[in-house]
């Protein structure tokens, strides 16, 4: 019998819905080309279902996604809700309801054409970045005194559980001696004005201390944004708190092309976990067949790896990586080859990769 694995899609709002499906046909290819299958089955979550029904993310619903072996999500977010609703009520919502604790954003350049940098290559930007995804000032515990008047109060709580940091810092530094790079975490914080993030300095040196094969580095959020600019080369895998992590990949997802490749595993090692691209749902573009569906199938890239299955998510990876530096695959910016066009195009060259093996 064939394997074959439960994905729940989310297409969400946006350009969501065409790079899932580009990223999908990809993912389906690279299924059938190693022999398994994945089962998928949609979700109508996002905008226009709250518009039209008032739903967000239903309990039944939420019930039904969570008993998969992994979500795709497309993208999130509409300027016709308001600010955050909709990205609290699905992806944080899976993010805090799943335990998905670690956000594993890895950030590598396919082609040098692709990095702003000067004189940087591929050789000098491979890092992965390991944010922890459920606590700090995304926990949600905020609230506001006064609300609308001259002496209004306004408070959010950047919260840190002992458990909560330390899981992220001992997948970074299992994930630093899996790599073969420089064998080395860096600890990203801001603990000599986030008083609070102590917590952080102290337990990285503990679990540290269980990993004498890994060296370790600390850079303050600030630092590092400009070492990360002015040596990347220095940067293997990096661990930081939830808003750090949520902005210094948008930094380092410019390194390696943009936004139209990075990726990114909400992960729960051992359980159901989520995969989406790193950008988000640019509704100007939406339903033009524009977009770059690279970062999106990036991510499925990175599902079928979560999943087991690490040749097929590896194939998807080199097909991309050669289409780049061949330059069948112009770019991975808005309106630069048709969406359908991309995933035709990688799902092909994973074909024929496995076909040539
Ligand atoms: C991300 C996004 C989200 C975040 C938004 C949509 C809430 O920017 O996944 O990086 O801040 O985590
Ligand atoms: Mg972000």
């Amino acid at each position: 019998m064939t394997t074959s694995y439960d994905i729940a899609v989310i297409a969400g709002d946006g350009i969501g819905p065409e790079v899932t499906t580009e990223a999908l046909k990809v993912a389906d290819a690279a299924a059938e080309a190693y022999g398994f299958s994945l089962v998928k089955n949609e979700y109508d979550l996002g905008t226009e279902r709250w518009l039209k029904t008032g739903d967000i993310f239903p309990d039944a619903d939420f019930e039904d996604v969570k008993g998969h072996n992994a979500i795709y999500l497309g993208a999130i977010g509409d300027p016709r809700a308001p600010v955050g609703l909709i990205e609290y009520g699905i992806i944080a919502k899976c993010r805090f309801d799943l335990d998905l604790y670690i956000n594993l954003r890895p950030i590598k350049l396919y082609d040098e054409r692709m990095c702003p940098l000067k004189d940087k290559g591929p050789k000098d930007i491979d890092m992965l970045i390991i944010r922890e995804n459920t606590e700090d000032a995304y926990a949600g515990m905020h609230g506001f005194v006064h609300k609308g008047q001259p002496l209004e109060v306004a408070t959010q709580t950047m919260v840190y559980t002992r458990e909560g940091v330390e899981r992220p810092i001992r997948y970074a530094f299992e994930a630093a001696r899996a790599r073969n790079k420089n064998k080395q975490v860096t600890l990203i914080d801001k603990a000599n004005a986030v008083r609070a993030q102590d917590i952080w300095t102290r337990v990285f040196a503990e679990v540290a201390e269980e990993y004498p094969d890994i060296s370790t580095d600390h850079a303050y959020i600030d630092a590092a944004c400009m070492w990360m600019v002015k040596n990347p080369e220095w940067f293997d895998v990096a661990v930081t708190p939830n808003l750090f992590g949520d902005i210094i990949t948008d930094l380092g997802a410019m390194l390696q092309g943009g936004m139209g490749i990075a990726a990114s595993g909400n992960l729960h090692p051992g359980q159901v976990s989520l995969f989406e691209p790193i950008h988000g749902s640019a509704p100007k573009h939406a339903g033009k067949n524009v977009a770059s569906p690279v970062a999106a199938i990036m991510a499925s890239s990175m599902m079928l790896d979560y999943l087991g299955q690490k040749e097929a998510g590896k194939a998807i990876e080199t097909a991309v990586s050669e289409l780049l530096i061949s330059g069948e695959l112009k770019g991975v910016k808005t309106g630069e080859q048709p969406c359908n066009e991309v995933g035709d195009l990688v799902a092909n060259a994973v074909r024929a990769s496995v076909a040539k093996a």
